[in-house]
């Protein structure tokens, strides 16, 4: 198989080392990868939102299979446009990205559903939205609409800053057209789970599950990121609770997206809140997560190419997937001052060193090659330096004996991924229905 990978991140540097480990790859193209991508891939200049480019690059080098990793080409319709041209690919169409396009869509399928999610009103009217967090009170968490790029969420702890993320969106336009309607949600207490169940329309088989650690500083402080490391598994959210996801709120979405015309087809991300009352869901991607992805694939003993190619084409599993008994770990570096500006073009050293330390991996999240084929940062976030072991904190020790090898002062991590697995801090709550 000849396999194309859209995406330029450290999830799609991980998908193409999975893929290049298969059996049914004969080769690799990644548009428009990185540094480290371009190691196991041949790297297209075609960037992720031009469809155009990637229909015309499936039919220069004969691809037989795509699979798209970030979301926007999804919401945009790139999976319609590829299936019209009969190039097998695993992602939902423009019409079943609505789960991750629009969070006011996906609380009504939940709502019509019976599918448990945090109680929600909608709004696009600032008064009555201020009056609704007036007699529920704070906490409360204001959702734009639409895809913000991981920017629309205030998790508002005071009326006040409630307000003001509600006069952001619907006053002062913050998001663009993203930010036209909001969701006032109640907000949800207990841990937070991404779980990943790949799906063929009709049925649904669970992935994985991983704890991303959002927060740019130690100890879950400072500004949300797009994800600074996680682990996967997540040792509480055990073979019960996966049972309940899949019973409760993955199955019941697949139904009622087959009932309305629109099936589910690729990899469906449940962001969950693990409460009191049982899971919830807090909000649904249609892709890998990132850097979710990084950690659960080295634990993957099954052919990843040849189960999702698989399930792309509407064939079932070739057998049960299987696991190896080892916990995952991924820390995540980015450059100083990300999520905020920071500085890109800086040299990272000491690769070589690092790469020599066993049962570990780094991938390239936002890289690039200087003039004398030095690596350098070119993005926020930069690398994903993963490693296992028998326990999480046997996996933790050796990411960071990976990190403590590199050398680029301009970046930074943060040192406590983990730690809620480490610690054993968390009692998450029962499983039982
Ligand atoms: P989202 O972009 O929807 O994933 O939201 C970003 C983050 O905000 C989530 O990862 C949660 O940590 C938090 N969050 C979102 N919705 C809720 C909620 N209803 N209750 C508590 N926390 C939430
Ligand atoms: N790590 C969260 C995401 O991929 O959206």
């Amino acid at each position: 198989m000849r396999v194309l990978v859209i995406g330029e991140g450290g999830r799609e540097h991980a998908l193409c080392w999975a893929f290049a480990r298969s059996l049914l790859c004969d080769k690799i193209f990644c548009a428009p990868g990185n540094a480290g991508i371009a190691n196991v891939a041949e790297c297209l200049d075609v960037e992720v939102m031009d469809t155009p480019g990637i229909l015309d690059a499936c039919l220069q080098y004969s691809i037989d299979f795509v699979m798209v990793g970030p979301e926007s080409p999804l919401t945009q319709g790139l999976a319609d446009r590829l299936r019209e041209n009969k190039i097998v690919c695993f992602g939902p169409s423009q019409a079943a990205s609505l789960l991750e396009g629009s969070k006011s869509f996906t609380k009504d399928l939940c709502l019509q559903n019976n599918i448990p999610t945090a109680a929600y009103a909608r709004f696009t009217d600032p008064e009555a939205a201020k009056k609704h967090v007036q007699e529920h009170g704070a906490p409360v968490v204001i959702k734009a609409d639409g895809l913000a790029a991981g920017k629309g969420v205030t998790v508002a702890h005071t009326e006040a800053e409630a307000f003001a993320a509600i006069d952001a969106a619907l006053s002062k336009h913050a998001f663009g057209d993203a930010g036209d309607e909001i969701l006032v949600e109640e907000f949800l207490v207990g841990e937070e789970v991404s779980f990943f169940a790949l799906c063929d329309g009709v049925t649904a088989v669970p992935f994985a599950a991983a704890q991303d650690h959002k927060a740019a500083l130690d100890g879950d402080l400072g500004p949300n990121t797009g994800g600074m490391g996680a682990y996967s598994p997540p040792p509480q959210f055990d073979a019960a609770m996966q049972e309940r996801v899949m019973r409760t709120i993955i199955q019941p979405t697949l139904d009622a997206m087959r009932a309305r015309g629109t099936p589910f087809t690729g990899v469906l991300f449940a962001g969950l809140m693990i409460t009191a009352d049982g899971p919830k869901l807090i909000e649904y991607n249609v892709r890998f997560g990132d850097p979710e992805t990084q950690a659960i694939l080295p634990r993957l003993r099954s052919d990843l190419l040849a189960v999702v190619s698989s399930m792309a084409m509407g064939r079932s599993l070739p057998e049960p997937l299987q696991w190896y008994d080892f916990a995952s770990l991924c820390v995540v570096m980015a450059s100083k001052g990300y999520p905020g500006p920071h500085e890109v073009g800086s040299v990272i050293h000491g690769l070589n060193k690092a790469l020599e330390i066993p049962d570990s991996v780094i991938f390239h999240a936002g890289t690039a090659h200087g003039k004398r084929g030095e690596i350098l940062s070119a993005g926020g976030r930069v690398l994903g330096v993963t490693a296992w072991g028998p326990t999480i904190a046997a996996a933790q020790a050796r990411a960071y004996e990976v990190v403590d090898r590199l050398d680029w002062p301009q970046g930074y991590c943060r040192r406590d991924i983990g730690w809620r697995a480490v610690q054993a801090l968390s009692a998450f709550p029962s499983s039982a229905a």
